[in-house]
This record gives structure tokens, sequence and C-alpha cells, in this order.
């Protein structure tokens, strides 16, 4: 494969949206930032010049990074920041993945405006499972926010209670012509009659999962997360945030202005969100009237259809083919239980708290909320530094209850703190099972895994039952994702093989879940050959 050279510049530039503007963090003064294109086997270096106030790292989305997680992003996770004034080479190498994958700054609450997409088209001399799209474009789902998103962390955790919620969401960078100051800037995507095109859907969100149509259109679902799936006929598509998804459509309609659109879908009873609906335009090349002042909208579900996500989610296969085969782990070495949730913490004397209560919100995972340490744990880990992390993250919650009741033990509401993690042997075959909770608000949880892609084998409602649920394991052609939605009062298992050595995040895609604590951390020992260790340390790593 080939190597691309690219430079980021992470600086403040000025934009206006929503009839005001704002200095924000940007890569390259570009909102969304770069697309970055490559094909499968390729690699990419890309050098960071932090020209901001602020530190910084960049992670790259969906992207395994075999044996390199010095490249993999997370700040106090797999390095210090890139503080500002200074620079870092990431280096990318794009083994497995093929499809749409995306990066993001993995720094606070920076991804909100440093985000882009990463096309990885097959290896060269090898075509796509379905036949080639005439043009391909990205679709950034986003959000805008009116206020510093750099200082929503440090209120986020101090108050807790405030809604933290953005003023629009956007497509590709912009709120759409619903929204005052927004006609002139809405996405048009232009479209030939009779073509096909391929969509590169990204959910760079932080709040909430998104229903996403296009008027009059049907849209056909061919990958997820950078995996191909069985192609899914939909109307609509339901997208967590950090999934991608690619979708072909089909400009088979009379030449006209449709609208492409997308809504929040939240299960959360009483959360405030944004009930809005972002909007782009699909324009059809030729002549037509122009209805221009209503452009048609598409039928998307309502906010609180958790059947319509559902029904959608549940039809996701992997593809399946000798091309792209489902290798899906069918014996188990490792059984994981982690239950995630949302709890209540009782705030310091000078603090005012806005949560329930005069309380603020902290978020678990097996009632432990993550602490970020101040050196990140995989230096601490390969140079062998004490005190920074301990290794003993639980396999299971600190007590069984009914996760999805209404009456739940009180000491789960406060979680205790720690930065610990899970030791796993290389190549274990690992289950993990993802319980959602009602410890105090029940909600959904995209949950990503860095530096692995999984199966996810199974899902419901409800407890998980480790005596009938895995019998109904898809065992066969599971879909195989980075990201997964655990949904609110269910359950999720999902499979991999420990085969990438390295120290690995796992967390919450919902922001101010991630700054509650609801992340923890995978230590995957190295193998015994050479070529199945950690990389040794670039020279550049930032200090901290
Ligand atoms: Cu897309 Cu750890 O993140
Ligand atoms: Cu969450």
């Amino acid at each position: 494969g080939r190597t691309h050279h690219h430079k980021f510049v992470v600086k403040s530039s000025s934009y206006s949206r929503l009839c005001a503007s704002k200095e924000m963090l940007t890569v390259n003064g570009k909102f969304p930032g770069p697309t970055l294109k490559v094909h499968r086997g390729d690699k990419m270096i890309v050098k960071v010049y932090n020209h901001a106030k602020t530190n910084i790292t960049l992670h790259w989305h969906g992207v395994k990074q075999r044996r390199n997680p010095w490249s993999d992003g997370p700040e106090y996770i797999t390095q210090c920041p890139i503080q500002p004034g200074k620079t870092y080479i990431y280096k990318i190498d794009f083994t497995d993945e093929e499809g749409t994958v995306w990066w993001h700054a993995h720094s606070g609450w920076a991804r909100a405006t440093i985000h882009g997409a990463i096309f990885i088209y097959p290896k060269l001399g090898y075509g796509y499972p379905f036949l080639k799209p005439f043009s391909e474009v990205p679709i950034i789902l986003g959000e805008w926010w009116k206020k510093d998103v750099m200082k929503i962390e440090s209120n986020a955790n101090r108050t807790g209670g405030e809604p933290i919620l953005s003023d629009s969401y956007t497509i590709n960078g912009q709120p759409g012509y619903l929204y005052p100051c927004s006609t002139k800037g809405t996405f048009r995507m232009k479209v030939k009659q009779g073509k096909t095109y391929l969509l590169r859907i990204i959910s760079a969100v932080m709040d909430e999962d998104l229903f996403f149509g296009i008027a009059h259109h049907k849209m056909t679902l061919v990958g997820k997360d950078g995996f191909y799936t069985k192609p899914i006929q939909t109307d609509y598509i339901m997208i967590t945030p950090g999934q991608s998804m690619d979708v072909l459509l089909e400009a088979n309609q009379p030449p006209s202005l449709y609208s492409m659109a997308a809504t929040a879908y939240s299960s959360a009873f009483g959360a405030g969100f944004d009930k809005t609906m972002t909007t782009a335009l699909v324009d059809y090349i030729g002549t037509y009237s122009s209805p221009i002042t209503s452009p048609l909208l598409p039928n998307l579900p309502p906010h609180n259809r958790t059947e319509a996500s559902t029904s959608f989610t549940k039809q996701l296969r992997s593809l399946g083919t000798k091309e792209h085969p489902a290798n899906v782990p069918l014996h188990v070495d490792t059984f994981l239980f982690f239950t995630v949730s949302v709890n209540l913490l009782n705030c310091t004397t000078n603090e005012t708290c806005t949560g329930p209560f005069g309380k603020r919100f902290a978020a678990s995972v097996n009632n432990i909320s993550f602490m970020t340490p101040s050196l990140d744990i995989l230096e601490a880990y390969y140079y062998k530094i004490p005190g920074v992390f301990e290794m003993d993250f639980p396999r299971n919650p600190p007590m069984e209850f009914n996760y999805t009741g209404d009456k739940l033990p009180d000491n789960l509401l406060t979680p205790s703190f720690g930065t610990k993690v899970m030791v796993l042997e290389y190549n274990a075959s690992v289950e993990l099972v993802l319980q959602g909770t009602n410890v105090l608000a029940s909600d959904n949880h995209p949950v990503h895994l860095h530096g692995y892609s999984f199966y996810v084998v199974g899902w419901g409602f409800g407890n998980f039952n480790p005596k009938e649920d895995p019998l109904r394991y898809n065992l066969v052609d599971p879909p195989q994702e980075t990201t997964v939605g655990v949904p609110q009062n269910g359950w999720v298992a999902i499979r991999f093989k420990a085969d990438n050595p390295g120290v690995w995040l796992l967390h919450c895609h919902i922001e101010r879940h991630t700054t509650w604590g609801m992340n923890m951390v995978f230590l995957v020992k190295n193998g015994e050959d050479p070529d199945t260790r950690i990389l040794k340390p670039p020279h550049d790593l930032p200090k901290c």
C-alpha cells in the first residue's frame, strides 16, 4: 500500500452559525475537518501542530492501530496531550477496516469541532461488494454550540445537573434551512437522476442517537463502522454517537429538491434533549420548478420511538462472504459482565450542584467511576511506573440486583472511584455483556472499544439471562462494529479476540457520560512472538 502524509494544524478559527460568530478549535481552519482517503493496506502519517491555547490529542475512531497504541490518541490513556506549541506524529495503519471510519479530538470536549471522515476504499485492484457508486459524499452529523465547548466539561463535572445541550444538530457543519441565518449555508448535494451515490455517514454528535432519512428516497445500508453489512433497504437509519454507516442512495425520483434530515432518538424519560431537526438538500441537476420555500421533508420516527430504533438495529448483519467473512469467536475464554450506569454524587461544600437533590451526576462501569490519571496508562505500563493505575477492575458488578427494575439498592447510587484496568491474556477469546441499569436515570449508551472491532452476538431488553440468552446468539453473521448501542433498560453481548496488545479504552460515546466517568481500560498483554508485542514508543511522544 501507499503511505499518505498529512499536516494537521490545530488552531482557533472564527465561524458563524445561528446568526452569531465565535472562535472555536479546528484542524486546518476547517469545520468539519478534512476528509482523508486511503485504500485498505495503506498507511497514513499525520503530523499534528498544536497552534491552539489548549492541550489536544487526536483519535482514529474505528482503526485498530495494531500493536501501536502510541498512535491511538485518548489523552492520559495512551499518551500525554500535545501541549500548545508542540507537535506529534500519528502513524495510522489501515489493516482490517474497509468502508467509513473517522477521526476526532480525544481531549476534553474538543471533538465537538475537531472531527472528520476517513474513507477506506478496497485494497488497490479490488472492488466493492456492491455496484461502484457514481460518487461518494461524506455526511457528518454534528452539533453547533453557541457556548465555548471547551468550557462545558468543567461545568458538566461541577454542577452536573444542567442539561448540556447543543443549540442545533448539523449536517456537514450546517444547522440547515429550518434555522435562522442558515438557509444560505445549508449543505446541498447535487445529484444526477439515475445515478447511485454512496453516503458515508458519521455521527460526531455528543448527545443523542439520531434518526436520519431522505424525503421520498429509500436508502440501502451496506456498511457500518468500517465493515460491510448485508444490504438493508430502509427509509431511515438510527445512528448513535460514534457510529459510521455506509448508505447507497439511488437518485431515482422526479427531479426536484428533497431534504435529508436528522432528529434525536431519545428514550430517556424526562431527559432534556434537542427536539429540533437538522436539514440538508438533495438537489437534482436539471430543470424543474423548485419548491424553494418548503422542500419535502422525510418522515422520521418520533423522538421516543424505541420500536423504530430497534426494528432498524435488529436487521444488522455482517456481509459474511468469502472475501469479507464473519470470524465470530465460537468459544469463550474470558466472560465479563459490566453494568453501565449513571449515578448520583454528593457535592463538596464549596460546590453548587444543580443535579437532583442538590447532587451531581456521575457515571460508572461496574459501579466504578473512572478517574483520569495525570500520566498516561500506556507509558506507566510500558515503563513500569507505579502508582498510576490499579489492575483490579472487576469482572462483575459489586452486587447482583434487578438491574432494570424500579427499586434499586441505594448503595449503588454512589459509585466508587478509581483508575482501574482489566488485564486480558493475549489472544483470549472474550465475551463481554454490557448491561444497562436503572440505578438513576436509564439511557442508551453507545459503547466504543478502542483497538478492536467486535461482533454483536446478542442483545435484548431487561436483564441479561446467562442461561437462556446465549442460546439465541447469532454466531453466524452478527454485525461487526466498534461502537454498539446498549439499549435503555437492556443489554448487549459482544465477542472479540484479544489479539491486539496494548492499552485500550472502552467508554460511552455520549460525551457527558464520559466526562462523568463511564470509561474503563483493557490492558492486553503481549504475545510470545516478537510480532505480537507492542511496538516501541516513538521519539516524539508528548510529555505530561
Ligand atoms: Cu470516538 Cu474514544 O472515541
Ligand atoms: Cu452513556
